[in-house]
């Protein structure tokens, strides 16, 4: 697999680029200037969610300008190409997250599930608030009735690859975003 290729083939199915790494640091980087406005002269407790969110973590925080610290939580709700219908935290906060102000990074919310796991589990730690932040948004999917507060790209509902998102856990090291050809 070549990075940077318009078209790329994972495991016998092919890609082709779909969203270039400057189109998606722009979208990164405007997410962070309205966080940067809202949360002006508070803290933030960024809650990544991995894997999929480690390199929108990374790209985001560099724009972030307000005080903030970030924490790891791990779920796992697809298999291939399809959502499992459940979610499993494999890994679960390694602190208490009461009194934080909060904001999940998700790489992609789709049916919503993943995002309401989490809401369930962090808010047991009553938090003194909680947002979502997501780099992608499939609103054709999204079956949720939760506000997503931050999103940085909508996009249809394909599937997708690259920028921290896999299919069977490959991809994930691309630059740019890929759909699947249909
Ligand atoms: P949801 O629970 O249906 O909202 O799905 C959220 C999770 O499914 C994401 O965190 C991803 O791990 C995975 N996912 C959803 N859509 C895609 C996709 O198009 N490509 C890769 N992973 C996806």
């Amino acid at each position: 697999m070549k990075t940077g290729a318009s078209e790329i083939s994972l495991l016998g199915i092919s890609f082709e680029k779909y969203l270039t790494h400057a189109q998606i640091s722009e979208a990164v980087k405007q997410v962070a200037v309205k966080i940067n406005t809202d949360y002006a002269g508070r803290e933030v407790k960024f809650v990544s969610v991995l894997n999929g969110a480690f390199m929108f973590t990374s790209d985001l925080l560099k724009h972030i300008t307000v005080a903030c610290t970030v924490t790891f939580i791990r779920a796992k709700s697809y298999h291939g190409m399809e959502s499992q219908g459940s979610v499993s935290l494999v890994t679960d906060l390694s602190e208490n997250l009461k009194g934080k102000e909060v904001i999940i990074l998700e790489d992609i919310v789709d049916t919503g599930l993943t995002m309401q796991k989490l809401f369930e589990r962090i808010e047991k730690d009553e938090p003194a608030s909680l947002k979502i932040c997501t780099l992608l948004l499939k609103p054709d999917t999204y079956k949720g009735d939760r506000n997503i507060d931050y999103t940085a790209l909508s996009i249809p509902n394909d599937f997708i690859v690259g920028y921290g998102l896999d299919y069977n856990e490959l991809g994930r090291n691309l630059p740019d975003i890929y759909k699947v050809k249909p």
